[in-house]
């Protein structure tokens, strides 16, 4: 931390040609750092600065001084470093971004808009999953494809999910609409539609939403297992913390829709006090769900995020042949 705010302070050092890319060398605690200034936008980016040293005999021990470069220059150009096993490399792996697991992990990758100095302090932040084009990474890591069709579909994906906007904190929404149509949404249509496809019967699509009172501003993946198991640690967080009348009620509803269909191949044979809705199967043309929130609703029109989930069955029209899956 000590790190960042020495080269907020320090960074008026730099000078910038009108036209040139001159790169940023900053002076820290440690040393100097050598920066790059972005080809993409207003901002330069420290990539990978060692705070300080995992003690590879007791990595889970207190960590060591990080390194001082007093003899050179270190140059912080290089980001992708992980530490190994945290929930987020998978979701990184998803999105196509590969990161280099490894448990000498104690490194910063800061971003810093070209404009602060020191009478002019702007906010920088550090985040490895915009340190790249992510839409472009996880097409070249999902697709065999010559270079130029690779770059022409992350273009396409990119526009269809930030327009022109640069790849920033400002685009988190739709990174995280892009990592979830991607990694869970598409793949469950699709899902559906080979089900379909193969003639089942008795497949129920649903949405669950509810966050009841815990503040969160939407139900995540698997979200509604805390209703359905008793479940302990992060994923029993919600039912451990307070069940409150509106978590029992669901957690009634829920059990009651699951073992209705393992019994009757029907999630709603009736309808009741406690259960006051029918669900309606899925079609070969229609793609009902019910959507479980506070209340019971059932959504006959509208297929769930029926855009998005057309974009995607277009573009795997067109590209699904190159998917390393396929
Ligand atoms: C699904 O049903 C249709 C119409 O009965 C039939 O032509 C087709 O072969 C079936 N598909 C499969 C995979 O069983």
């Amino acid at each position: 931390m000590k790190a960042l705010i020495v080269l907020s302070i320090v960074f008026v050092v730099n000078v910038y040609g009108a036209d040139q890319r001159i790169d940023p060398l900053v002076l820290i605690n440690q040393g100097l750092v050598r920066g790059q200034k972005a080809t993409d936008g207003d901002y330069s980016t420290f990539l990978g600065i060692p705070y300080a040293k995992v003690d590879l005999d007791d990595p889970f021990g207190p960590a060591r001084a990080a390194p001082s470069f007093e003899e050179e220059i270190f140059y912080a150009n290089e980001g992708t470093v992980q530490c190994p096993l945290t929930p987020f490399s998978g979701y990184a792996r998803a999105a196509g971004i590969s990161p280099v697991e490894s448990v000498d992990c104690l490194q910063l990758n800061i971003f810093v808009p070209s404009q602060a100095s020191i009478r002019n302090p702007l906010p920088m932040h550090g985040n490895e999953f915009f340190d790249k084009d992510f839409f472009y990474s996880w097409i070249q890591n999902t697709f065999v494809m010559e270079n130029e069709e690779v770059y022409t579909a992350a273009k396409i994906v990119r526009h269809f999910y930030v327009g022109d906007k640069d790849i920033s904190s400002d685009v988190n929404t739709e990174a995280e609409y892009f990592n979830s149509d991607i990694v869970f949404n598409h793949p469950i249509q699709d899902t559906i539609t080979r089900l379909i496809n193969e003639n089942a019967s008795h497949v129920y699509e649903y949405v669950f939403s509810y966050v009841g009172d815990t503040g969160l501003s939407g139900a995540a993946h698997s979200a509604e297992l805390p209703f359905l198991f008793d479940l302990y640690g992060d994923f029993g967080e919600l039912m451990t913390h307070s069940s409150t009348e509106d978590d029992l009620l669901m957690v009634d509803r829920l059990t009651t829709l699951w073992t209705n269909f393992i019994k009757y191949g029907n999630p709603t044979p009736e309808t009741s006090e406690l259960i006051p809705v029918t669900w309606s199967p899925v079609t070969a043309n229609s793609r009902p769900y019910l959507i479980i929130n506070k209340e019971l609703r059932m959504e006959t029109e509208e297929r769930f995020l029926k855009e998005r989930m057309a974009f995607w069955d277009l573009f795997y029209s067109i590209y699904g042949q190159y998917n390393i899956f396929a």
